[in-house]
């Protein structure tokens, strides 16, 4: 495994440079107080990031484990601590987004005009009948619009649902069903590689006939032509008649801030499920210390889309719980040329910059030419997530983009988790190119084995989360014992969480993630699980079989790579790959295409009748098939790899 490699091979270090460490937020007792008492640290923290309306006395209740209680008998509201409580400390003039286009047309957006714009969002929405705990879809680009809608529903005490703007219909229809969403807020379109790309017929289709939604709030962005139903209305209607003054609310720190649906090792994606008050503190308290944050100074730019929790928590929540100035880009990377984000970067000074190894590795392709046509001397922290990152792609982050001296942070984390849990602090930690390092401070993380029992430095085996965590999930939407059973069910006496990846300790004892160890692929930093498109290749009419795997992919990590057997009656179909990669993202959206897609007479079966994936794997991957006696059939893997190795 190269994971593996890199870990035995990889002896580059980088201390933090003098002048950052002592300037850094974070300083080293931040680990000692931590560890004297995790519990009294984290009610620090909470009381100095936040303001609570009614304090809490309470840190943590886990006597209902694994549903945690943090803060539970404060009070306090989301949005007026992203937003009012910056303008009332006389912050109303400072920039919360730079935001751009992909066109170029670019608005910047203050925090007193937030706080206006979401004011007058929250009563739009409470004249709609949206009180506290009603669910929202939000469907949205990435506009400024998208933020002002998740904090109008944070205000209101209700929940919301971002289903990112690449879904499908199906996949949107299911996430708005499973919830009961009420309302869903959408725009006619939005810009994407030099085109506007229609997002209302999607929500059209998502909410025909049955559903729970009543109202469809649509905002004017792509100016594309839509077609009207009698649920819809026009945010600029609506919400720029609505008054700008909103008195926000305190909720008990575990209502419910909002769901967030991610793929499992089932077909059926999972509603993962935060709350406020934990879940805002280690937002906040990580996006500061991670990314060394001087809120007067800074300009912060986290490039996922909204649509992911890495949106929610480092392009939303913790930016604005931190009086922060961030970028917000709508577009593609490479559109209307490959140096659009350095020349973001350039135009808005910024500082710290937090993007995925896949997009990196695009970048490292195309060479260093192009970001070298930019100045980007404003950079002084990098940062990492959603994939392992490798050490050449760390290295060349640093030198091309970091200008051979910013610290990189590598954060592991997850939907779940919330917040970072892994990485390092840029003015503390030596850096080591590939590894995410240590837990942050606070959090209890241990490598076991299968048996939960810790393994020793220069060892591998399973992370787990040892100790309940502020910003973790409060179970999956309407299946609480999905949520046992995914997490908790394996080492259940240990009362660990299990996150379901494989990782190893190098022999200082720092954290090297290896993947996931179940059946989820991680393409370009995003999750997809293999039930899930094998229940949607199933769902074609042709098909008869469909197995799929994650097989290793120069850039995006992971790629999806499906076979299929088609029934009989379809056997002659032509150019079933595309039209089958075309279904998938049609069925749940373009990230799911499979790469490649082979149809094949048989699939390897055990003999109880399980697929088994790790020899197709070896085959998408180019290695020579592994063991293959617990085969039913053991003649169909030369069959399917010569069918393979004779692909275009
Ligand atoms: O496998 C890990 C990988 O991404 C998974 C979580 O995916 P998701 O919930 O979509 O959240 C992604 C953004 C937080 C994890 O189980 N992962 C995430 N960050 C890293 C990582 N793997 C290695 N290194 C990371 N820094």
């Amino acid at each position: 495994m190269t994971s593996i490699d890199n870990l035995l091979h990889e002896d580059r270090r980088f201390p933090p440079g003098p002048e950052f460490a002592a300037a850094a937020i974070a300083q080293p007792r931040l680990y000692e107080e931590a560890a004297s008492d995790r519990l009294a640290f984290w009610a620090d923290q909470s009381r100095r990031l936040l303001h609570w309306n009614e304090p809490f006395t309470e840190v943590l209740d886990w006597s209902a484990a694994p549903v945690a209680k943090w803060f539970g008998d404060g009070k306090l509201n989301v949005a007026y601590n992203c937003l009012d409580r910056h303008v009332l400390a006389g912050h109303g003039d400072r920039v919360a987004y730079h935001w751009e286009g992909e066109p170029g047309d670019a608005r910047t957006v203050t925090y007193a005009e937030l706080t206006s714009e979401v004011k007058k969002a929250a009563n739009a929405l409470a004249a709609l009948g949206v009180g506290q705990g009603d669910r929202v879809a939000i469907y949205l680009p990435n506009i400024p619009e998208a933020v002002v809608a998740m904090l109008a529903v944070a205000r209101l005490g209700a929940i919301h649902s971002v289903v990112f703007g690449g879904f499908s219909a199906e996949s949107l229809r299911a996430r708005i069903d499973d919830a009961q969403a009420r309302l869903v807020i959408t725009a006619d379109g939005g810009w994407r590689k030099g085109k506007v790309f229609p997002l209302k017929p999607t929500v059209d289709a998502a909410v025909a006939g049955e559903s729970p939604v009543e109202h469809v709030l649509v905002v004017r962005r792509g100016e594309n032509e839509v077609e009207w139903t009698d649920k819809d209305l026009w945010w600029h209607d609506v919400v720029d008649a609505a008054s700008n003054e909103h008195e926000a609310e305190a909720f008990e720190a575990e209502n419910p801030l909002f769901i967030l649906y991610t793929s499992g090792t089932t077909g059926k994606p999972k509603g993962i499920l935060h709350t406020s008050g934990g879940y805002l503190t280690q937002v906040a308290f990580t996006h500061e210390n991670v990314f060394d944050l001087h809120p007067e100074t800074d300009v912060f730019w986290c490039t996922a889309d909204v649509g992911w929790i890495t949106g929610h928590s480092y392009a939303v929540y913790g930016p604005l719980a931190n009086g922060a100035t961030s970028v917000m880009y709508e577009g593609t990377p490479d559109t209307p040329h490959p140096g659009r984000w350095w020349e973001l970067i350039e135009k808005y000074k910024v500082s710290i910059f937090y993007t995925a190894p896949t997009a990196i590795r695009s970048f490292m392709k195309l060479g260093g030419a192009i970001p070298a046509k930019f100045d980007l001397t404003s950079l002084r922290v990098l940062g990492s997530v959603g994939e392992p990152i490798n050490p050449e792609a760390w290295v060349w982050y640093r030198d091309i983009i970091g200008g051979g001296k910013t610290p990189i942070v590598d954060t592991w984390w997850q939907t779940e988790t919330g917040a970072i849990m892994v990485s390092a602090l840029p003015g503390i930690t030596t850096l080591k190119p590939g590894s995410a390092q240590v837990p942050v401070p606070g959090i209890s993380i241990a490598i076991v084995d299968d048996d939960g029992t810790p393994v020793g430095k220069d060892e591998g085996g399973l992370l787990v989360i040892t100790e309940p965590w502020p910003a973790m999930l409060r179970g999956i939407w309407g299946d609480m014992d999905r949520y046992a059973e995914t997490y908790w069910s394996k080492f259940a006496d240990q009362g660990y969480y299990f996150a379901g990846d494989g990782a190893r300790y190098d022999r200082d004892g720092d954290i090297w993630l290896m993947g996931r160890v179940d059946d989820v692929m991680n393409v370009s930093g995003h999750r997809l699980s293999t039930a899930e498109i094998e229940s949607a290749l199933v769902g074609h009419a042709a098909v008869a079989e469909a197995a799929v795997v994650g097989a290793h992919d120069e850039t995006t990590g992971q790629a999806v790579v499906a076979f299929v057997i088609l029934r009989s009656e379809y056997a002659e179909l032509e150019d079933a790959s595309t039209e089958l990669r075309a279904h998938v993202a049609t069925a749940i959206g373009a990230i799911a295409r499979p790469r490649e897609l082979y149809v094949v007479a048989e699939l390897p079966k055990t003999r109880s009748g399980k697929i088994m994936r790790r020899l197709l794997q070896d085959i998408a991957e180019g290695r020579d098939i592994g063991d293959t006696t617990t085969l039913a059939d053991t003649s169909v893997m030369s069959i399917i790899s010569d069918k393979y190795a004779a692909s275009p």
